[in-house]
């Protein structure tokens, strides 16, 4: 299941409990993961957050999206 979180006032959550990936016919799993990408534009490692958006003033509104 992949969850994706636009947190209030923060950064584009991804969590992905549990992926699988098809290489040439094999299945991989991959242990749960969870990427934070930047959308008040501040952030000094961009696509990711690095905390900026709690210092610049940045407001946004939260939204979950859940894909089974
Ligand atoms: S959203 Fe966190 S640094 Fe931009």
């Amino acid at each position: 299941m992949t969850k994706i979180k636009i947190a209030e006032n923060g950064p584009i959550l991804i969590e992905v409990n549990k992926a699988i990936i098809h290489k040439a016919g094999i299945v991989e799993e991959i242990p749960r993961k969870l990427i934070a990408h930047c959308r008040c534009g501040q952030s000094s490692n961009k696509p990711f957050c690095d905390g900026s958006h709690k210092s610049c003033g940045f407001s946004g509104e939260l939204v979950e999206i859940e894909i089974q």
